[in-house]
């Protein structure tokens, strides 16, 4: 896989679900992480602060969250080659009577605050010598569902977004790439599950006997910001335990 020892990642959305399980992957793999979180809190109890992880507690939709995070990385680490943009929510409305609250929200916090991360972390990507950016995207910005409206149009931004990073960054030996989950058992989803009715559902998304968990999107992650995906970019990974394969 090559080495990613000393390398420097800013991760959003880090102090549950995925990106805790990014951020823990990232360290055992030798990444020294700017993890971030609106969950002050959490993201302390999880993470704390080491020599690999030095936690930033702000919202990744206030207007100063990007500069804060870059220059986290820069006072700590001296420099960045991987960010990865994670932090999302979901808030399920039919778009006949869906609040401007609701899309504004989740735009925003979606693909907004990952478009402004990008932009800022770009001009220090580019001293890096192989930078990195993924961007997490979801099955839903290939299909969709009753009450996704907001949610399916950020995550199909995400792949605009993203491939047009690749075509814009190449020539600078950046890859930006997205990771297409599917049902993955966090945060965002386990009070679906208190429904027997929907974790069945939820259940039924996988052709694998089993859910999906946040390790299966980190260690894909580990692969597109590693050597061995030098030549992959501008492209998505499904990790869906073959949701999208399967006409239910
Ligand atoms: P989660 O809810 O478990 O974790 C998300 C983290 O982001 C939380 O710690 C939350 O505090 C943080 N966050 C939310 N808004 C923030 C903000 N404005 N600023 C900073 N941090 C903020 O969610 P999960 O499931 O780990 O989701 C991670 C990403 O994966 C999201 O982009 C989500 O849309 C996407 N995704 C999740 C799927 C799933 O089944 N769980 C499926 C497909 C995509």
């Amino acid at each position: 896989m090559g080495s990613l020892h000393g390398k420097v990642a800013i991760v959003t959305g880090a102090a549950d679900g995925m990106g805790k399980a990014i951020t823990e992957l990232f360290v055992n793999s030798g990444i020294s992480v700017i993890a971030n979180d609106l969950n002050a809190e959490m993201l302390e109890q999880v993470h704390g602060n080491t020599d690999a992880v030095k936690t930033v507690a702000v919202d990744v939709t206030s207007e100063t969250a990007a500069e804060t995070l870059v220059q986290a990385a820069m006072s700590n680490f001296d420099g960045l080659d991987i960010l990865v943009n994670n932090a999302g929510i979901v808030d399920y409305e039919p778009v006949e009577s869906m609040s401007d609250a609701n899309w504004d929200s989740t735009l925003g916090v979606n693909l907004t605050a990952t478009f402004r991360l990008c932009r800022t972390a770009i001009p220090e990507l580019k001293k890096s010598s192989a930078g990195r950016i993924v961007n997490i995207a979801s099955i839903n910005a290939v299909v969709s569902a009753p009450g996704l409206g907001a949610y399916a149009s950020a995550k199909s931004g995400i792949t605009g977004l993203t491939k047009t990073l690749a075509v814009e960054l190449g020539p600078d030996n950046i890859t930006a790439n997205w990771i297409q989950p599917g049902a993955i058992l966090t945060g965002m989803t386990r009070p679906l599950m208190e429904d027997p009715e929907t974790k069945a559902l939820f259940e039924s998304f996988s052709v694998l006997p089993r859910f999906g968990m946040p390790e299966d999107i980190a260690k894909a992650i580990r692969f597109l910001v590693s050597d061995d995906a030098s030549f992959v970019t501008g492209t998505g990974i499904t990790v869906d335990g073959g949701f999208l394969a399967k006409v239910s």
